[in-house]
């Protein structure tokens, strides 16, 4: 298994639509392996291929507490059933939006359809951080950022803050 680099905005390659997998093989599993432990080193609790710079739709997730054992999860080409009319806000963070979080209000609950690390197909009944991590995730898959559900004026402030701290790391 191998770290790999994690983009930041305003990084293009966050903008792109990630394309379906054809097929959960080894190779697959290989990148969804990197990506759990790209993860955890960051460390954060999800994590779309997308971050790595590679646009397929496949997102690695883990949200057991400190003192639990780890549950991974893996997602391929998940698709949203059923998001609820109930709405739920939670304060988001992104591993490439780095060191900014704010209030994110989105469908409380959702059905997930999706294939597993063994290329079987799942249907899991999401809710609380779960529901909200998975439609964080599926955002990047679209090109879609948490920022961009915030206010124009907050996301131009923080793409302008990331955008001079990577002028400054790149002239070091
Ligand atoms: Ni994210």
């Amino acid at each position: 298994m191998t770290i790999r680099p994690i983009l930041t905005a305003p990084d293009p390659r966050l903008r792109e639509v990630s394309k379906p997998v054809d097929k959960v093989d080894d190779g697959l599993r290989a990148l969804m392996d990197d990506m759990l432990e790209t993860m955890y080193d960051a460390p954060g609790i999800g994590l779309a291929a997308i971050q790595v710079g590679v646009p397929l739709r496949v997102i690695v997730m883990d949200l057991a507490k400190e003192d639990e054992e780890p549950a991974p999860r893996y997602f391929v080409n998940p698709e949203i059933l059923d998001p609820s009319e109930e709405l739920a806000v939670y304060e988001e963070g992104c591993l490439s939006v780095p060191e900014f979080f704010d209030e994110v209000e989105r469908p409380a609950r959702c059905r997930v359809r999706y294939l597993d690390y063994n290329g079987d197909e799942q249907v899991l009944d999401a809710e609380g951080l779960l529901a909200t991590c998975i439609q964080h995730e599926m955002d990047h898959l679209e090109g879609v950022l948490f920022i961009d559900h915030l206010s124009r004026l907050k996301r131009e402030r923080v793409l302008k803050k990331l955008k001079k701290e990577q002028r400054l790391a790149a002239a070091e």
